[in-house]
């Protein structure tokens, strides 16, 4: 087994991360893959509860989880286990007795998913797209609401969406978060293959000099907020991931529901990227999760934007398997 094991983990490591941290690391053993969360690539300003991380972590467990299904194996996965030493998420394989008929689509589209933040051209999804997008949410952990822009109900969204970005865009420590992962050039990608490549921020490739100067000098709160709401106003549907409780079980959950969804959409032509600045600030978020009468404790963790794109993106490096990998 472990040859399998070793040979999913490449899939696995193709999940989106907060700022592209990468915040995983994996362990095969004899019967079982182990997927730590990585503390050392916390984001403390966005992200001062790690809920952003161990959503990644569930996004990086469905890539796993889709590969291993590919291969005629099925995972039973154990979240947190007491057993454990440290925290982590337990994956045993078996044989699978029946297929899954959407893994195909699933797993030819892990390597093609990006985070497109490039201009959408404002087409409507069809219905049938639209629900199977939508069904495409497994988690019972997960509720999944979707917005058409142009409703009337989008507007109050979009506001937050503004007034969340310019809160984060004052905030020096948030902006010297973002630069801290930004890779400005090629060199600088190739050197250390994470964090958020400047040409898919809408940069040119600049030596680290000139792109600090243009993202503290040039870069401005309300231009930030317009340019959010461009973006959103010419996509076609947005969907909110709200955990029904707020703890690393239900984080995961949010991951592994999202990474489906947007693997779904990547099957069917369709770009997605995050809007996620009303999930970040804890209370804007507060009164998001007003605003929509969600219950107590129930907590709206990510939005993104669906729509036809105009254009790919260069894609974002991974780190090699090898610098991911413990000893068992
Ligand atoms: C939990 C989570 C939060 C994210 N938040 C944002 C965000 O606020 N803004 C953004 O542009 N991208 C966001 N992203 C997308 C990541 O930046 C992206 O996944 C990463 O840079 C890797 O690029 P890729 O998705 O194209 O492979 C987020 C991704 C995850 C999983």
């Amino acid at each position: 087994m472990e040859p399998i094991a070793e040979q999913l983990i490449p899939f696995a490591v193709r999940a989106p991360s907060g700022h592209n941290t990468q915040p995983w690391q994996f362990s095969v053993g004899q019967d079982r893959i182990r997927i730590f969360p990585d503390l050392s690539r916390r984001l403390p300003v966005v992200d001062p509860d790690d809920h952003a991380l161990f959503i990644s972590l569930g996004c990086a467990l469905e890539n796993l989880i889709i590969a291993a299904s590919h291969q005629g194996l099925v995972a039973s996965v154990e979240y947190f286990p007491a057993d454990e030493a440290e925290a982590c998420v337990r994956v045993r394989l078996s044989a699978a007795q029946g297929a899954d008929e959407n893994v195909d689509a699933l797993f030819r589209a892990i390597p093609e998913r990006q985070t497109n933040r490039r201009d959408y051209d404002g087409r409507s999804i069809k219905q049938s797209d639209r629900a199977r997008i939508l069904e495409a949410n497994l988690r019972d952990a997960v509720e999944l609401r979707a917005f058409s822009v142009g409703d009337p109900d989008i507007e109050p969204i979009i506001d937050l969406v503004r007034e969340a970005s310019i809160i984060q865009f004052n905030d020096p420590a948030f902006v010297a978060e973002l630069l801290s992962w930004i890779r400005f050039s090629r060199p600088e990608v190739s050197a250390r293959q994470d964090g958020l490549v400047g040409e898919a921020m809408g940069f040119p490739s600049v030596p680290r000099w000139l792109g600090r100067w243009i993202m503290t000098r040039l870069v401005k709160p309300e231009g930030e907020a317009d340019r959010q709401e461009k973006a959103i106003r010419q996509s076609s549907l947005l969907l909110l991931f709200i955990a029904r409780s707020h703890d690393k079980g239900h984080w995961v959950d949010i991951g592994r529901s999202f990474e489906r969804v947007v693997l779904t959409a990547t099957s069917l032509g369709i770009a997605h990227a995050h809007v996620n600045m009303p999930c970040e600030v804890e209370p804007i978020r507060r009164r998001l999760a007003a605003h929509l009468g969600l219950n107590p404790g129930a907590q709206p963790l990510l939005l993104i934007r669906l729509g036809y794109a105009k254009k790919r993106l260069p894609p974002s490096p991974r780190r090699p398997v090898d610098q991911v990998m413990r000893q068992p």
